[in-house]
């Protein structure tokens, strides 16, 4: 599935039993595999292994006429993996193998361009070792951090760091569950998805009200946002270029940093287990993650948790 520069593989087992039926049988649908661009995979993979990471696959070459493509792999938290893919010599459409499917039914874009960032759920006191991963073994650094203060509510509390690559295109937040008075929506993530996992993949858009309306035509469920949100919220974020009317007919969450402000949405979970979600987000001059909307994220989120029982 491809738009623009956003390309989500789906797996599914063609026969009973299997590796992929394990996983699923396991995590129920989740991501697997996190795939990273590269120069050289095997350069990657000699690096990322030297300095500690666990192979997942050693690099080996896909060929067709467009070309070729190496591929390598690690592994991350839980049972997900790191693919290095290098293509400089590859010209086809994805990966040798696949081939363009134009079928009569024709699907018109909502809007979204790329991969903003995607976000790790680990288990209890895990986050520092997973950072440390991420700085030691691929060369990222820390981007912000905030206490379990700053992101905690009356029932649930996690603390989480972000993790980016040199040129920033990589941004990889890793929350862990902390204290509350009440269950953490990241231990229920970890409960339900047996493990650490991929907690939601942010996808950017240049026009959120329009790629939100899209999305909700076709009916992609949102979480809900208290109306009373929108009473405060340009006090908290100052003047923004939109209405704020139609922002608050959709949900749309709203916060600033020092260098301007963006615009968020949440998806319920895209699964009967309450573990993966996407994110829909405009970024306009900001570059943090919507940390003064995590407490209004948190409390919708509760909201759907009380309805499961959970909490
Ligand atoms: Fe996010």
């Amino acid at each position: 599935m491809q738009q623009d520069k956003i390309r989500l593989v789906l797996t599914s087992s063609l026969q009973p039993g299997g590796e992929i039926n394990a996983h699923i049988n396991k995590h129920g649908d989740g991501v697997k595999v996190v795939a990273l661009w590269v120069d050289d995979a095997r350069q990657s993979y000699i690096e990322t292994t030297n300095r500690g990471a666990k192979s997942y696959v050693e690099p080996y070459v896909l060929e067709d006429g467009e070309g070729s493509v190496v591929i390598s792999g690690i592994h991350t938290y839980g049972e997900t993996v790191h693919l290095f893919i290098e293509r400089k010599d590859y010209s086809g459409s994805f990966l040798p193998g696949y081939k363009p499917y134009t079928p009569k039914f024709k699907v018109e874009p909502t809007g979204l361009k790329f991969i903003d960032h995607m976000v790790g759920n680990v288990g209890w006191n895990e986050m520092n070792k997973w950072c440390e991963f991420y700085a030691k073994v691929m060369g990222f650094a820390q981007l912000v951090s905030f206490d379990d203060k700053d992101i905690s509510t009356d029932f649930t509390a996690l603390m989480s760091k972000v993790m980016s690559n040199g040129n920033g295109r990589i941004k990889f937040p890793i929350n862990e569950p902390a204290e509350g008075k009440k269950k953490s929506q990241i231990e229920e993530y970890i409960d339900f998805y047996n493990g650490a996992g991929v907690q939601h993949i942010a996808l950017a858009t240049d026009n959120i009200i329009e790629t939100v309306t899209k999305l909700k035509d076709r009916g992609v469920e949102f979480l809900y946002v208290p109306e009373s949100y929108y009473d405060t919220v340009l006090e908290r974020v100052g003047e923004i270029d939109e209405e704020l009317a139609p922002l608050k007919d959709l949900g749309v969450l709203i916060d600033r940093d020092d260098e301007g402000y963006l615009l968020q949405i949440f998806t319920k979970p895209v699964l009967d287990r309450p573990t993966m979600f996407f994110e829909i987000i405009q970024r306009k001059g900001a570059k943090s993650f919507g940390k003064g909307n995590f407490k209004a994220l948190f409390e919708a989120i509760e909201r759907e948790q009380e309805m499961r029982g959970t909490l």
